[in-house]
């Protein structure tokens, strides 16, 4: 048997210094969507139900904010990504509005170039990505004034520039990113804090999460984007959802 069994990554304990800088940090997230409800209540908040989206859905729901909270269900989730839609659902006694892949185009792309067709060429993997994500991210988005996402400038080098509100220069709308400047461990922090249903992805060394043929564990003191697109270069793993 062999003795060398990998480390994978843990969701991070939080120190005291982290805790006591949370109460200020959720203070002004709160004030952050209070902003952006009060220019456009119509305004559609994109979860992918991971542990920052979960932290920004409890504060809109406790907020009673009358944003949209859109998730997009590619087909690909893993099924605890699934279960987290109804969890979220019943623990908020709210409505996410899923929006789903075309059905025709999706089987055709898979008939065309195969059910792996992602790890064949960035080209494919961006076309499935543009089938299950971004068409249908389109199509949420077709009326809304503004979006929010959950993204933040520590994930990677490539989101190291964002801003609380940006112009989505493609849609010609608002683009807001209500935590931009947290820290890994902030996020850790408010969902230790209040509780938030999380993915039980995270409990199996998962710190980032998509869908399942693209995402695997990370191991102790990788990059927390690692485990995505794992096979492609750093510069290609982005989804396009983002531009
Ligand atoms: S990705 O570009 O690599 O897929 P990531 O998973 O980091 O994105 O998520 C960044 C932000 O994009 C999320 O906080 C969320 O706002 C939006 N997003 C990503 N995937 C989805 C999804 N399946 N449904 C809705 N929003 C999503
Ligand atoms: Fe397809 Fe992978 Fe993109 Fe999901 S992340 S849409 S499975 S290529």
């Amino acid at each position: 048997m062999s003795l060398f069994r990998p480390k994978f990554w843990k969701i991070p304990e939080i120190t005291e210094a982290e805790r006591q800088r949370l109460p200020a940090l959720a203070a002004e997230l709160e004030q952050r969507l209070q902003t952006v409800a009060a220019r456009f209540p119509q305004a559609a908040f994109a979860s992918s139900l991971a542990v920052e989206d979960m932290v920004i859905t409890d504060a809109i729901c406790r907020l009673k904010l009358p944003l949209r909270i859109i998730t997009l269900n590619t087909g690909k989730l893993n099924p605890e990504t699934e279960a987290l839609i109804a969890a979220t659902e019943a623990r908020y006694q709210t409505r996410l509005e899923v929006f789903a892949p075309d059905k025709e185009a999706a089987a055709a792309f898979e008939r065309e170039f195969g059910v792996t067709a992602m790890y064949d060429s960035v080209e494919l993997r961006r076309r499935c990505c543009h089938i299950r994500k971004i068409e249908p991210l389109n199509r949420a988005l077709k009326n809304a004034p503004a979006w929010l996402t959950g993204q933040r400038r520590s994930q990677s080098d490539t989101r190291s520039e964002l801003n609380f509100e940006e112009l989505d220069r493609s849609r010609n709308i608002a683009k807001f990113n209500p935590i931009f400047d947290w820290e890994e461990n902030d996020v850790w922090a408010y969902a230790e804090a209040y509780g938030v249903p999380l993915n039980e992805l995270y409990h199996q060394g998962y710190p980032s999460i998509g869908c399942e043929p693209c995402t695997r564990p990370v191991k102790e003191g990788e990059n927390i984007r690692a485990g995505r697109w794992w096979w492609e270069s750093k510069d290609s793993k982005e989804c396009g959802l983002h531009k």
